[in-house]
């Protein structure tokens, strides 16, 4: 090739280069899920080996769904279905023996509801994934505590087990995401209007505060007076996706200025030298079988956040770009499944930030690129063993 014609290819295929990189993204993506499958004591079933908790079987659960949508790779995509419907219990609501916190319901609440936004397909007879999102919400509506604080939901469901009387961001978290999602899946005003509410109630105890810290909660026992000014990373990534959410259902601009808000914060307080850090723990090593996986799921809500408001896609790409290649350069098949979990989550969420597998395939490029899609579309489509 003459130089000049080669100069000229490089000019006009810079998107060959980011797709490439989006492709290897998704090879290791497939790497990892493979991973995490393989630390599974039972191969039928999405529940983690102890010392992990029940409520990060439903974590991980929601993330192979997700690794599924985001690449196209559907092998763990029956494998995270048969263990929603195995972990539903007769009510399909979740309230097995370990959902004794409401955040613990809810992190399976919001895998069910991931597959139902993603129309994964229900068996015959079986309840839909929706109905079991919308059993959740209904009870936790239930549950919602009027007696202290002006409202609020409780960290724990039974009076009696320690932490009764905290209400805790991360119970109502969750809540405002899943009232958010589920209001825009159904267009329910009743339902957005419960998420505005415990927006609201955030806002009002200062367990939000102005510049969009999300402190870990306060106890009722005293009116939330106090606060427990711990920032977890997750906390703040449940708001930031939930206001996300709102943002595209209500047209609200209120709602694009407090996800800024929160993906600010976000930058602030989780990222040290390119990659998600967890402040309170991580300096010093002692983060807990709970924290360490805070940040994968602050991760997967950013990635998130930049599907669905395209106005922030721009700064989470940059932000999540420089995590997933510090992933990609520290990750191995060895580490532990929270770990995989971590890397998982940040891998897929820079892949949806720089538009996804459609962006890899030229969807979204136009006919230019209708080369590059066959090139690269075998890697992915075809199950990456190693
Ligand atoms: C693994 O889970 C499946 C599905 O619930 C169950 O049928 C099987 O007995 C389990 N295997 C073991 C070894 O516990
Ligand atoms: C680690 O650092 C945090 C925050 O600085 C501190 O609260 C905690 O006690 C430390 N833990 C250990 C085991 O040193």
């Amino acid at each position: 090739m003459r130089p000049s014609a080669c100069l000229a290819l490089f000019a006009t295929t810079s998107s060959f280069v980011h797709a490439q990189s989006i492709e290897s993204l998704i090879t290791t993506a497939a790497q990892i899920a493979q991973a995490i499958k393989i630390t599974l004591p039972n191969q039928s079933l999405v529940l983690v080996a102890q010392p992990y908790y029940w409520w990060q079987s439903g974590i991980v659960n929601n993330a192979l769904f997700t690794y599924g949508f985001v690449t196209g790779d559907k092998q763990f995509e029956d494998l995270s279905k048969n263990t929603l419907y195995n972990q539903a219990t007769a009510a399909n609501d979740f309230m097995m023996p370990d959902a004794t916190g409401n955040d613990d319901q809810a992190w399976w609440a919001l895998s069910a509801l991931t597959a139902a936004e993603n129309g994964v397909a229900v068996p015959a007879g079986s309840p839909t994934f929706l109905s079991m999102a919308q059993n959740v919400f209904n009870e936790q509506k239930g549950r919602w505590d009027e007696s202290t604080c002006g409202g609020g939901m409780k960290f724990k469901i039974n009076a009696g087990d320690a932490g009764y009387d905290y209400k805790s961001s991360i119970a109502n978290g969750l809540f405002f995401q899943l009232a958010a999602r589920l209001a825009k899946i159904t267009g329910d005003a009743d339902t957005l209007s419960w998420a505005e509410k415990s927006y609201d109630w955030m806002t009002s105890t200062g367990l939000i505060d102005g510049e969009f810290n999300v402190y870990d909660g306060t106890d009722d026992s005293t009116e939330c007076v106090d606060l427990n000014k711990n920032q977890w990373s997750y906390n703040v990534g449940a708001f930031l996706y939930g206001a996300a959410v709102m943002a595209t259902q209500t047209g609200d601009a209120k709602w694009v200025d407090r996800t800024r808000g929160f993906l600010d914060a976000a930058q602030r307080n989780f990222v040290r030298d390119g990659a998600l850090y967890e402040p309170i723990c991580e300096g010093n090593g002692s983060c807990n079988n709970d924290q360490v996986s805070f940040k994968g799921i602050l991760a997967r809500w950013l990635g998130a956040t930049a599907v669905v408001l395209p106005e922030l896609k721009d700064t989470i790409a940059a932000l999540m770009n420089g995590v997933s290649a510090n992933v990609r350069s520290s990750w191995t098949p060895s580490l532990g499944p929270m770990q995989h979990f971590v890397a998982l989550e940040s891998v897929d969420a820079a892949v949806r930030a720089n538009g996804g597998v459609a962006a890899a395939y030229g969807m979204i490029g136009g006919s230019k690129n209708v080369v590059k899609r066959s090139a690269l579309k075998r890697s992915v489509a075809g199950r990456i063993s190693w």
